[in-house]
């Protein structure tokens, strides 16, 4: 039996969308490394999403995206593909006002939200903070995101860069997910979908034998949804929503285009959706409504879906030996009959079988944090 262990680790999946948090610790009644989200504000994922208000104060997470929807300077949200585009000079520009924000610091904000709150409710510090990454990032989009990272733990005090680990998700996604051999991660997520075969090996580290991204994401399919709303609104109010520049008109678009990827899961699990649109006087002084259906989805989807399927072709095809099992993972994944159309139309089957926390938001995220551990040497093994 192993004793009590103060130690945890802590890893950051920061995604474009949703950005989650999972510790691992031990558990004192068997001496088990065990995982679990970090729950934040409440829930246990939070909107990429980042304020910086007039006042000075800096919002991360929901309450900034809350008030984004009054303000068009406001939420910075898509900023991972700017890291992901850095090149190695200084890091990029997002927005001038109230204050001058780079992509490194929008990142810089959400890394330390997680830290903090998961630091606060245990009142210790983690031992280690892994960040994910994409397999396909190069080297300079890796070191903004470890700026990042080495900023967000400079605000805490007691931790150092040192503490401060990367790692790409598709290995992170396999160490959760365990067992051997092969492993080709599809990963749809909010930017793009990202295939990568992991080599598992049996020293828990695994390497990639080969990645690459298909332009395929959750933020592309809202876009063109919430332009098809507008395509079905009264002209009045597209006009409005599209030409106006207005305030008023910017917070339409943004609280339709909110309501649309919230709508999304309603619209993948019931068939169809209502997307409210608000009043917008004096042109359009009620408010009124659009239906969205799964044929209007799936006119969205299935191209996209294609091109993944196609995609996994490529990838697999630059490798000899076995096929590869596959692990279908990402927002959009979790659409009703994704992941099995997605495995009839390329032949894998598909690996997680019966453990949904491998193909969870939380998936990498925990796999990091139990690797983390594993290196610190926490737990049995
Ligand atoms: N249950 C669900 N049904 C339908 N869509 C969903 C569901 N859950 C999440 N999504 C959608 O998935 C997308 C985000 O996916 P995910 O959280 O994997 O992206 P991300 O990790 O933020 O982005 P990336 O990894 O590309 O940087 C969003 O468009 C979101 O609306
Ligand atoms: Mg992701």
């Amino acid at each position: 039996m192993t004793g009590p262990d103060a130690r945890w680790t802590l890893a950051v999946d920061h995604g474009t969308t949703t950005t989650v948090g999972a510790w691992a610790d031990v558990d004192p009644r068997d001496g088990w490394v065990r995982v679990g989200p970090v729950g934040i504000d409440g829930s246990p994922t939070m909107p990429s999403a980042v304020l910086s208000r007039p006042d000075g104060a800096v919002l991360a997470g929901r309450p900034a995206l809350e008030a984004g929807a009054l303000d068009p300077a406001a939420a910075l949200l898509r900023t991972r593909p700017h890291l992901a585009a850095s090149t190695g000079g200084p890091p990029e520009l997002l927005t001038q006002y109230p204050r001058p924000t780079t992509a490194v610091d929008v990142a810089t904000a959400l890394v330390a939200k997680v830290v903090r709150s998961e630091a606060a409710r245990r009142g210790t510090l983690p031992s280690a903070v892994v960040l994910l990454h994409p397999a396909s990032w190069s080297t300079a989009a890796c070191e903004a995101l470890r700026a990042a990272g080495a900023a967000a733990l400079s605000a805490i005090p007691y931790t150092s860069p040192d503490q401060l680990q990367l790692l790409d998700s598709p290995r992170a996604a396999a160490h959760r997910l365990g067992g051997q051999g092969r492993l080709l991660v599809v990963d749809i997520g909010g930017a793009a979908t990202e295939l990568a075969v992991v080599d598992r090996g049996s020293d828990h580290t695994g390497s990639i034998a080969a990645a690459r991204t298909v332009n395929v994401g959750g933020e592309v399919l809202d876009d063109a949804l919430a332009q098809l709303v507008l395509d079905r609104a009264p002209q009045p109010f597209s006009a409005r929503v599209r030409f106006g520049g207005d305030l008023e008109a910017y917070r339409a678009w943004f609280r339709l285009r909110t309501g649309v990827r919230e709508g999304k899961e309603t619209l993948a699990a019931s068939g169809s959706v209502a997307i409210a649109l608000p009043a917008l006087p004096p042109d359009s002084p009620v408010p009124g409504v659009v239906q969205l259906t799964h044929a209007d989805l799936g006119a969205m989807l299935a191209p996209g879906l294609e091109e993944i399927a196609q995609g996994i072709g490529a990838v697999v095809d630059t490798l000899t030996g076995p096929r590869p099992a596959m692990l279908v993972r990402g927002g959009l994944a979790e659409m009703p009959r994704v992941r099995e159309w997605i495995a009839e139309r390329t032949g894998f089957g598909l690996a997680h079988g019966g453990d949904p926390g491998a193909v969870s938001a939380f998936g990498p995220a925990s796999g990091a944090a139990a690797w983390a551990a594993e290196r610190l040497g926490l737990g049995r093994h």
